[in-house]
């Protein structure tokens, strides 16, 4: 493996580049961190001349995450770095709104989604749906910006809210599902430091609001979603089980063998539209087939592995038209040491 050089896109939140460092420095490898909220952000990557830019994409504020989509397309398009995962890849992340042009567009099958910027029509549909209808905030994550809508009235309210001055916010404060009061108050004892900048953040979150358009997409009933991860020629896959009405930002997961229909669902979605790293959260309709919910470049993880089969950790490869498992731990730093390999390959034409 030789040396090459790195840049590190940070976003708003510094210490999420802190998983590319490690990986880097794993690998040995040279790299810089670039600021993209500076202004001098475009002379400091000409400067370095990275060979790859590892991208760290924000998900909390829409105005950083679309700042950063902005300048990555200047990068990816406009200047021709390579961008590890890829600019398409950053631009669907995150961004519920365009997720779903996309997923039609390329007749990808998923819920039936509706994006709305006229109230009245927006109103007109609520009249004529069936329900419940699921309304969705265009950013946010374990289901902080998810609410399922059961009547006519709960959408009309829905609407009204996103299309007034104080729009349309997300959840405020801590996740309930992975935690309790009793060890947010011990968390925050032992770090008061850490709890004031909790605090803040969830504050810009609850600020960050959407307005004038909304999202909505048919209800499919579940009792889990499928996760299925790839990463190069890795591929993982666990079931995330529903808790209430959500099936994210539970960290209730169920290790079954994944079926290799699913795997095979997965690879030639990854195959047709040259996903590096891709998380693709899957539902199965009552018919068995499968639909799309999230296509996510980046993802959190909070187990050692993405998969048990038979209860061993491992992954699959795709090799000579055969599913192979390969048994152990491929998830070391959430992923990124996989995801630095790859680039690596890419750089040294191994792939
Ligand atoms: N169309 C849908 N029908 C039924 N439940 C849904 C639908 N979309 C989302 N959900 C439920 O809400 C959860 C969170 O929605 P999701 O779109 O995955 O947003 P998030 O980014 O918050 O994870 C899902 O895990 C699922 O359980
Ligand atoms: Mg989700």
């Amino acid at each position: 493996m030789n040396k090459h050089r790195f840049a590190i896109l940070a976003n708003e939140d510094k210490k999420n580049t802190a998983k590319w460092t490690r990986a880097c420095e794993r690998f040995n490898q040279n790299y810089i961190i670039i600021d993209m909220i500076d202004d001098n952000w475009i002379d400091n990557i000409h400067n370095y001349q990275p060979e790859c830019c590892l991208i760290m994409p924000s998900v909390n504020l829409s105005y950083y995450k679309k700042m950063y989509d902005e300048k990555l397309y200047i990068l990816s398009e406009v200047l021709n770095y390579f961008i590890y995962p890829s600019y398409v890849e950053c631009i669907i992340y995150e961004n519920k709104r365009l997720l779903s042009y996309y997923l039609k567009a390329h007749k990808i099958p998923h819920p039936k989604t509706y994006v709305f910027y006229d109230r009245e029509k927006a109103q007109i549909f609520a009249a004529n749906t069936k329900y419940p209808i699921v309304g969705k905030m265009n950013l946010g994550s374990s289901g902080a910006g998810i609410d399922i809508l059961d009547n006519r009235n709960s959408v009309n309210n829905y609407i009204k809210k996103a299309f007034s001055k104080k729009g349309l916010k997300r959840r405020f404060g801590p996740n309930k599902k992975v935690g309790n009061p009793k060890q947010w108050t011990k968390k925050a004892l032992r770090s008061p430091q850490f709890f004031i900048n909790k605090i803040k953040s969830y504050i810009k979150d609850y600020n960050n609001n959407q307005k004038h358009f909304v999202i909505f997409q048919e209800y499919i009933p579940h009792e889990y979603e499928w996760r299925a991860v790839k990463i190069d020629g890795s591929f993982f896959a666990h079931k995330k089980l529903k808790v209430g009405n959500k099936a994210s930002g539970t960290k209730e997961k169920i290790y079954d063998n994944p079926p290799l229909t699913l795997l095979n669902f997965a690879r030639q979605l990854c195959e047709k539209y040259n996903y590096t790293s891709m998380s693709m959260d899957i539902f199965e309709d009552q018919e068995g087939n499968y639909l799309v919910n999230e296509l996510q470049t980046i993802f959190g993880q909070s187990d050692k592995f993405q998969m048990l089969v038979d209860r061993e950790p491992g992954r699959y490869v795709f090799q000579d038209g055969d599913w192979i498992f390969e048994k152990g731990y491929f998830n070391r730093n959430e992923c990124f040491d996989l995801r630095l390999q790859h680039a690596i390959n890419i750089l040294e034409g191994n792939r």
